[in-house]
């Protein structure tokens, strides 16, 4: 039997907790060579201004086998749809049969804020409590609820092009996650104010003025990936210059043009990267030297993620009897 989720019963079997817990335990397995994670496929929908990335992983030691086909329709907001649908399939390591089809918008949205999550509580200053946010979409909200777990009480400013998104995101998070969430007068009033900065934007352009940031700022930078697009400057990537981390550097280095602009001007050079979230949980090491450096976290998305993400629903949705099997 093939269980099957869809995303109001993802959100129900995989709380942010469990998000990161099992999120953490696939970025460990992949630092630590316990996981399988080809470069991802993608083809580009010209005509209709979309891509589609097919993502597939295996955990060893999770047990976790799973493929993900995600598609990124940034124009789609214009229509009211969507900007990022999906699929995952978990299959079952031993024999390669289907186990659960899962709903992969929701999936990737919490997959990603536990990324967040993770980063942020090892790479945040001691005592960060004042996180601003980038885009009031579905990854923004994912982290809300990451770094509300991580930071204990958060304090939030959101910012978005489109006010209203905002005003609806504070006035929600505030009620759901009773913590204090404000929408921010323009880019620099959240970002020169913030401990923690997360973006989790469409947008190709930088975000905001990174000469801007406070002493001991971290940034999750998780919106771009594509080389010629970048939600954080080179100013920025100047000041975390030596803790810069990646969640995998291949990746990074084919899409993220927030290392790969900087690269190319001479503003950075490979030397300045720290490493990959996976090893930093790996081999415990610190990415900080003191409470006044800027670290930046960059993430374009690592199928380890998914399968670790999946692997979890899997197992809570069917000990809590939630989705339908079906016979295939
Ligand atoms: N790193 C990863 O693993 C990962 C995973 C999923 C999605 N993503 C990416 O994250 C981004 C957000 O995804 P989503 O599903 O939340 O999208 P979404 O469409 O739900 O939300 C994006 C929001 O960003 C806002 N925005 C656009 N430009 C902005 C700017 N300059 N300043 C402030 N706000 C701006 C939009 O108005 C919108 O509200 C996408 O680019 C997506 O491809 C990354």
């Amino acid at each position: 039997m093939v269980l099957v989720l869809n995303s109001t019963e993802v959100r129900a079997a995989l709380p942010m907790k469990e998000a990161i817990r099992s999120v953490e335990e696939g970025f460990r397995a992949l630092g630590a060579g316990r996981a399988v994670v080809p470069k991802r496929l993608g083809i580009s929908i010209k005509e209709f201004d979309g891509s589609l990335l097919c993502m597939p992983a295996y955990i060893t030691d999770q047990e976790a086998l799973a493929v993900k086909a995600v598609s990124v329709y940034p124009r789609n907001q214009e229509k009211g749809r969507p900007t990022l649908s999906a699929v995952a399939v978990l299959l079952d390591p031993r024999t390669g049969e289907p186990l659960a089809i899962i709903e992969g918008g929701a999936l990737t949205a919490i997959r990603t804020g536990a990324a967040v999550g993770i980063a942020t509580k090892h790479m945040a200053a001691e005592g960060a409590r004042r996180v601003g946010i980038f885009g009031a979409g579905a990854v923004g909200r994912a982290a809300a609820d990451a770094v509300k777990e991580v930071l204990g009480e958060p304090v939030i400013r959101v910012y978005d092009l489109v006010r209203a998104r905002a005003e609806r995101f504070a006035k929600e998070v505030s009620r759901q996650l009773d913590i204090d969430a404000s929408v921010a007068a323009d880019p620099r009033d959240a970002a020169s104010w913030a401990d923690v900065i997360v973006t989790a934007t469409t947008s190709a352009t930088p975000v905001f003025d990174g000469r801007c940031l406070g002493s001991g700022a971290h940034i999750n930078a998780m919106g771009a990936n594509s080389p010629d697009a970048r939600e954080v400057d080179t100013a920025t990537l100047l000041r975390a210059r030596g803790r810069i981390v990646l969640d995998s550097k291949e990746a990074c280095m084919a899409e993220a043009g927030e290392i790969l602009i900087p690269m190319a001007e001479g503003a950075i050079r490979e030397s300045d990267i720290f490493g990959e979230l996976g090893e930093v949980l790996a081999k415990g090491r610190a990415v900080r030297r003191s409470e006044k450096d800027v670290t930046l976290f960059k993430s374009v998305g690592v199928a380890v993620q998914d399968a670790a993400a999946a692997a979890a629903v899997y197992k809570i949705a069917k000990a809590a009897g939630i989705g339908r099997e079906i016979q295939f």
